[in-house]
């Protein structure tokens, strides 16, 4: 007899994802510092941020006790700050409120700051082996090809249909393997364009003996993003860029950017280059800024403002957009040596 959680864990043993740093070893620590980064971003990125944030913050005592600042420095270039400063905030709840030890139950981790109910099952299922069903993205993907529920899955009604048949498949033992399997058959099998061929539930996949594998999920119409445009100056002088620390709010909370133009439409300026303008999407609207070159002489310009140079980039926490500016078009500029200021 067919029996749905035992051919996905038959699977996942033999062709799931087995190697990932966070699953060697498995601790309720590693889970969910990796179900956070994992949200909204490709396993292949998060490799190497895991790795660079589990050698810093070993524990969830050093992550406690560690700046917001240095946390987001970690961060840098992963996006969706909120992450890590959540994640910072949970370390300190975890740190106080539970004698340092990440809880596995779905219960206690509902209430911890970014942690929502399929990323609270995620770590209850793999790191606790808790019998509680995930409903990402790409598992959504599968169930609704697997139920031939071909409605968006934007609505309410859907979701709760989809939260239902996840619970239902969920098998009691083995929840580790199960969970990780269901994911893995997601990014890898069950994709835009499915591999029926190497899907271990093809027979029974409702979608696939109707022949709407390729028209479910029904694609979502988004409205098209309004664009914003920003404005920014980099300060440069000798080899060294002035960036001022964004407010808590608006973009970029908190990180480091070159200062907006508005800070200094008073100054006068001789001289100054504009790079070609660029593009980042966030959530709900593109972003189009302008950067203006100014060489300057090493005047105090802003109170929370610091002048650094290439070798502390990566020390501060930068939006990736700036980075990849920094990257492409500063850099060059600049003298590699940071002793030569
Ligand atoms: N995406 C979210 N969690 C994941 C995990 N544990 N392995 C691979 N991809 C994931």
């Amino acid at each position: 007899m067919f029996d749905f959680a035992e051919s996905i864990i038959k699977w996942q043993k033999r062709h799931g994802r087995n190697n990932l740093p966070w699953q060697k070893p498995i601790t309720a620590y590693r889970v969910w510092i990796s179900e956070i980064m994992l949200q909204q971003t490709q396993v292949t990125t998060v490799i190497e941020y895991f790795n660079r944030f589990i050698t810093r913050f070993p524990d969830i005592h050093t992550l406690a006790e560690a700046s917001e600042d240095e946390v987001l420095a970690m961060w840098s270039g992963l996006g969706y700050y909120r992450r890590a400063r959540h994640l910072h905030q949970t370390s300190q709840i975890i740190a106080k409120e539970h004698q340092g030890i990440v809880p596995t139950t779905p219960n206690a981790l509902y209430d911890l700051p970014g942690i929502g109910k399929s990323t609270a099952h995620a770590i209850a299922s793999i790191a606790g082996g808790y019998p509680y069903a995930i409903l990402d993205a790409n598992v959504k993907r599968v169930l609704q090809r697997f139920h031939a529920i071909d409605e968006p899955a934007n609505t309410q009604k859907v979701k709760n249909q989809l939260w239902e048949k996840a619970q239902l498949h969920m098998p009691k033992k083995r929840c580790q393997v199960y969970t990780q399997g269901m994911m893995d058959l997601g990014a890898n099998i069950c994709t835009q364009k499915p591999k029926c061929m190497d899907c271990p539930i093809q027979i029974h996949c409702k979608a696939q003996k109707l022949g709407l594998q390729s028209s479910i999920p029904k694609k979502i119409k988004k409205p098209s993003k309004p664009v914003k445009k920003g404005y920014f100056i980099c300060f440069i002088h000798k080899n060294r860029v002035f960036f001022t620390k964004r407010p808590s709010n608006g973009i970029w909370p908190k990180l480091w950017c070159f200062p907006d133009y508005k800070e200094y439409e008073d100054i006068t300026v001789y001289d100054h280059e504009e790079l070609p303008v660029f593009r980042h999407s966030f959530t709900h609207f593109h972003l189009d800024f302008h950067t203006f070159i100014v060489r300057t002489k090493p005047i105090e310009l802003h109170a929370q403002g610091i002048w650094l140079g290439i070798c502390d980039f990566s020390n501060i926490g930068l939006p990736s957009a700036i980075s990849k500016v920094l990257k492409k078009n500063i850099m060059p500029l600049l003298k590699k040596d940071c002793r030569i200021s």
